[in-house]
């Protein structure tokens, strides 16, 4: 018998073994902790309907961003944040160009907190919800 095998079949022995024993073994820990990744369900998969709302594929809508994380200091103006959909408060804003705007959504400025507070957000998803809130003034 060949050496990687003679130690396969040891190995697979020592998972069987530790398994009958039931005991909490490093080797049941290892499965456990491996488990949710051979449970996971990919795009598309019955079990992943649902999976958009619960925003762990793929980026979320702009206006959902806006809903969660940019409405609480946008919509009235905490902080002398410019208020969603007032065309005098943005237009300065406007006028330093949109990556501006992007850079300081993404970076923070002064008060506004980096990302709007939110901490997960790509920056893909940022320029989204600021193109909501640019949109807002049409
Ligand atoms: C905690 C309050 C707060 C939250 C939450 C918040 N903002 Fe702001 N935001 C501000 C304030 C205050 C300003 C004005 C900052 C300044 O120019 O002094 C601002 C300014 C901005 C500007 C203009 C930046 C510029 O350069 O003039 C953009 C764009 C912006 N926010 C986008 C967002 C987006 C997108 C979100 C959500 C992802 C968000 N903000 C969440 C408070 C907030």
């Amino acid at each position: 018998m060949n050496h990687k095998l003679t130690t396969l079949i040891s190995g697979l022995l020592v998972v069987l073994l530790s398994a009958f024993a039931g005991a909490a073994t490093l080797d049941e820990e290892i499965r456990e902790r491996l488990n949710p990744a051979g449970s996971v369900c990919v795009f598309g998969d019955d079990c992943a309907a649902g999976m958009a709302v619960a925003g762990s594929a793929g980026p979320r809508d702009a206006e959902t961003i806006y809903n969660t994380y940019c409405m609480v200091c946008h919509a009235t103006g905490v902080s002398e944040a410019p208020i969603f959909g007032n065309a005098e408060q943005w237009e300065p804003r406007l006028a330093k160009g949109m990556d501006v705007l992007y850079t300081n959504s993404i970076n923070g400025i002064n008060v506004m907190p980096p990302r709007g507070t939110c901490v997960d957000c790509s920056d893909d998803e940022m320029r989204a919800a600021v193109d909501f809130m640019r949109d807002a003034l049409q």
